[in-house]
């Protein structure tokens, strides 16, 4: 079976084949890294390129990990120790590197659209690494297939997607498959972090209060607030937000009912989740990371040899 996309711009684009694919292909791929040896052959003959120019640590190093574990030849690039930093443009950036006969490029950028306008410009396939608030799809097919790990499918599952929905390519990535795959969600957080028109785009649950939100899932996907991304404050301080939508251990023990809890990291600890809830026992936000290196292995396995 091969994808029916040339590139992984988002989940928006994929069908349920498609996702079923990476998913089954993900799962062969984490058999081998559970080898002495963790690598195989499969891309040797292929070069990928790393384009951040937003900063990373899970991503990147996923990407680079799973590269090298299926033989592949890697380019590392970061914005700001590179030519852009003088001015250069993105897409003369992009095909200045491909003259050095590059096949793949994986990109995280921080506007949303970049990939897709590369898309429409480079001969390459190309895998978003996240673009601004747009999508992140890698993440929601980790998250996916960490989900799928854990309760044995995707389908019927409950998953609460707690947080600052506004700003998230993780949201927006994780609804697109949660719906596409025959999962229930319901979003949750402060009304001005979660846009009006999810309900019905969505087809998705909106709760403003997190108690009745946990109580009715299976899963929490909790996310992380993005300051950085905000121009104006959408509540009043972070003490208040921990207040009203921080998962704290007295939180999940009112509602009387053991729920998975992920993020897709990096975690402020105290503010969307207390730390014995991050390394608590229903935890599985470090598998999530353990995860993501299979996933990439196989959309890279995937796009690499849709042609063949
Ligand atoms: N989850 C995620 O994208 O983390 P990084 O920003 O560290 O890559």
């Amino acid at each position: 079976m091969k994808l029916s996309t040339k590139h992984l711009l988002g989940i928006k684009d994929l069908n349920r084949d498609d996702i079923q694919l990476i998913l089954t292909t993900a799962a062969q791929f984490k058999e081998v890294l559970q080898r002495p040896v963790k690598k195989v052959p499969s891309l040797r003959d292929v070069t990928i390129v790393n384009l951040f120019y937003e900063n990373s640590t899970r991503t990147r190093m996923s990407f680079e990990l799973a590269e090298r574990r299926l033989s592949a030849d890697t380019l590392n690039f970061a914005a700001s120790s590179s030519s852009a930093a003088k001015g250069e443009t993105l897409l003369d950036t992009v095909n200045n590197i491909l003259s050095m006969k590059v096949d793949l490029v994986v990109m995280r950028h921080s506007a949303s659209g970049a990939p897709h306008f590369l898309a429409q410009h480079i001969p390459a396939a190309i895998v978003n690494a996240g673009d601004g608030i747009n999508e992140h799809p890698t993440q929601a097919l980790l998250d996916a297939f960490s989900m799928q790990e854990k309760f044995g499918k995707l389908e019927g599952l409950k998953v609460t997607i707690v947080g600052d929905i506004m700003h998230s390519r993780v949201a927006m990535s994780n609804m697109y498959l949660l719906q596409k795959m025959g999962a229930e969600v319901t979003i949750a957080g402060p009304p001005t972090l979660i846009p009006k028109y999810i309900q019905e785009a969505f087809n998705v649950r909106v709760e403003y209060n997190l108690q009745k939100a946990l109580a009715w899932c299976d899963v929490a996907n909790v996310l992380r607030i993005q300051l950085e991304r905000q121009n104006q404050p959408l509540f009043s301080s972070l003490r208040e937000y921990n207040l009203a939508y921080g998962i704290s251990r007295s939180m999940l023990e009112s509602i009387n009912k053991e729920i998975v809890i992920m993020h897709p990291g990096p975690i402020n600890r105290g503010v969307e989740l207390d730390s014995d809830v991050a390394d608590g026992p229903h935890s599985i936000i470090l598998d999530q990371v353990e995860n993501g290196v299979a996933v990439r292995m196989a959309v890279l396995y995937l796009l690499a040899n849709r042609d063949q």
